[in-house]
């Protein structure tokens, strides 16, 4: 089927889904959309989590979407639920991957690096409380950190600082997974691996939710089977520039434009 995938993430974190998205699944055609005029999601409390991730919903469905991808781990703890139950497309969710990282470590004790409304929800308490309850679970809410990353502000020394901050307090637990739960902070990890050192290893979940995305296409029977000729879409509510900076390196076809949602 050839109707695109739909994305979104309150900015530019979700590029880092779609990046995966599309080098698992390069017969598919994308629409992203970076809400950055709203984030960061994480300091905004559930009922306007809930109303951006409507909003953008909606928007893709108009766009002709198939599937949807919340590429954002704030939107999908808040409101994946909700939007399962009223919208007629599948959607696929990123949730900070503690299953995994719980069943690796050796040491008994794993950080988890997320906003502080993934943090507060009740299905992060969930997953925590299935998967980590025999181990050591050090949460730090990476405040400040998406609103520098949405300002340009990659590899800066107030990035570096506020890592610091976070993170050399959950070395101390002998932690030997640090889970990145947010789809902005895989562009740090050149910088958290500086602080966390060699032996600590760094999950992020864009392989998994492209790996899943395609098993569900094909469950649905939505995998487009021709090969994709049309430019992956890309909208910002606000200026495209950071946009246009992360996805520099790119080899596919894309148009970026600003648009008012
Ligand atoms: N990229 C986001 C996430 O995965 C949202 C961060 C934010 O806007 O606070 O949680």
């Amino acid at each position: 089927m050839q109707q695109p995938i739909g994305l979104f993430d309150s900015g530019i974190g979700g590029t880092s889904i779609w990046k995966e998205v599309v080098k698992q699944l390069p017969n598919e055609q994308t629409i992203y959309l970076a809400d950055s005029k709203n984030a960061p999601y994480g300091e905004k409390s559930k009922e306007e989590i809930l109303k951006f991730s409507i909003k953008n919903t909606e928007l893709l469905l108009e766009k002709g979407c198939k599937l949807i991808i919340v590429a954002c781990n704030t939107a999908t703890t808040n409101a994946i639920d909700y939007l399962r139950a009223n919208y007629n497309v599948p959607f696929i969710g990123i949730e900070p991957a503690i299953k995994p990282a719980a069943l690796k470590s050796k040491t008994e004790a794993i950080g988890i690096l997320a906003t502080k409304g993934t943090l507060s929800s009740a299905l992060f308490e969930k997953t925590t409380k299935v998967y980590a309850k025999n181990i050591t679970t050090i949460e730090q809410d990476g405040e400040g950190l998406v609103p520098l990353i949405e300002d340009g502000k990659l590899g800066s020394s107030e990035i570096k600082q506020l890592l610091e901050n976070y993170l050399k307090p959950m070395l101390k637990f002998n932690i030997d997974h640090l889970v990145l739960g947010c789809t902005h902070y895989p562009y740090l990890i050149p910088q958290i691996r500086e602080i966390v050192g060699k032996n600590v290893t760094i999950i992020d979940s864009g392989e998994a939710v492209a790996k899943q995305t395609k098993a569900i296409l094909t469950k649905h029977k939505l995998l487009n089977t021709t090969i994709n000729t049309k430019p992956h879409q890309f909208y910002s509510n606000t200026n495209k520039q950071v946009l246009e900076t992360i996805l520099n390196n790119v080899l596919a076809t894309f148009t970026i434009e600003e648009l008012e949602f």
